[in-house]
């Protein structure tokens, strides 16, 4: 997988009045901006190449938080969405930047982790299938949920079910072929006037190319689009680092693991956010403390 997509608009309604004069994604999820989450996700799957999605508003100031990427190895450019018109307008949106490549497309509000993670995103293939992950939840109802038969095959995706029958949620996370494009382009607005990724992944359940990777216990996933689902990711996020004396999801430090950039450049990067405990732990990890 060469390109990535992170989508980091809407309105922030949810989270209000957070939201009244910062786009949620650069809320803080404990010591780093939310936005660092998904995009750390996507470095871990072995992506260099981003796209960020927001509002024409919020857009320069994901430029001024991240900038084109290239102290991280990174190339990253941006696109505006100018009206919430649905996550599978992304794809619409990011067309040329995606080319005739593969891609995954991950939601800026979205906090995964866990052990492993990276070698199980750079093991998923680049097929004709797309892959989405599901992960068990108290609340279905708030989410896409998918259906599996006796033999764990799919057979249902659904958005945000009343009467869920299913308690796996599928997370804002999406591998797709460059087919995606095509069928994204066929969408038609739902009832609530956007063109949801949900019917795009039904698409490829109907076509029998759907594969849903389970997410187990030993992962971490949050949506935080709720001021409780952002203060239990802040709190998980810190109990762990404090605990374990590792961070999760600092970029700086996945781009130097994935030896995108030398140590030099790693520790340079350490020196400037000093004098906070993100830069001293960047420069304790040159040292080799951790
Ligand atoms: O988080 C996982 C869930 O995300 C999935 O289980 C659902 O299937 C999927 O539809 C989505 O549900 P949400 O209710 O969280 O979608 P929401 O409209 O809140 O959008 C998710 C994020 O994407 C949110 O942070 C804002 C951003 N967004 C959304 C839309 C519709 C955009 O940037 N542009 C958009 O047009």
């Amino acid at each position: 997988m060469k390109k990535g997509i992170i989508l980091a608009g809407g309105t922030g309604s949810r989270l209000r009045p957070l939201t009244a004069g910062v786009s949620k994604q650069l809320l803080p999820v404990y010591d780093k901006p939310m936005i660092y989450y998904p995009l750390s996700v996507l470095m871990l799957a072995g992506i260099r190449d981003i796209l960020v999605i927001s509002t024409p508003e919020e857009l320069p100031r994901f430029e001024t938080v991240l900038g084109d990427g290239a102290q991280l190895g990174l190339r990253l450019s941006y696109e505006p969405q100018s009206a919430p018109r649905g996550i599978a307008e992304a794809i619409l949106i990011g067309a040329e930047f995606i080319g005739s490549d593969s891609f995954a497309l991950v939601l800026g509000d979205n906090i995964l982790f866990g052990d492993g993670i990276s070698r199980r995103l750079q093991s998923l293939g680049e097929g004709r299938n797309a892959t989405i992950f599901a992960y068990q939840v108290r609340d279905p109802e708030r989410y896409g949920i998918v259906e599996f038969n006796r033999e764990g095959h799919p057979t249902a995706i659904v958005e945000k079910p009343a009467k869920p029958l299913s308690n796996h949620a599928v997370i804002g996370l999406y591998f797709y072929p460059n087919d995606a494009i095509d069928l994204a382009r066929h969408l038609t607005p739902s009832a609530r006037g956007e063109l949801e990724i949900t019917d795009l992944n039904a698409a490829y359940l109907a076509q029998n190319r759907l594969s849903v990777e389970r997410l187990g216990r030993g992962y971490a996933w949050f949506d935080a689009g709720t001021a409780d689902s952002l203060l239990d990711a802040a709190n998980l996020v810190g109990a762990i680092e404090k605990r374990q004396n590792l961070k999760i999801g600092c970029i700086e430090e996945i781009a130097w693991r994935m030896n995108w950039i030398s140590t030099g450049k790693f520790r340079r990067l350490g020196e400037s956010l000093r004098p906070s405990e993100y830069g001293r732990y960047i420069l304790d990890v040159c040292d080799g403390i951790r």
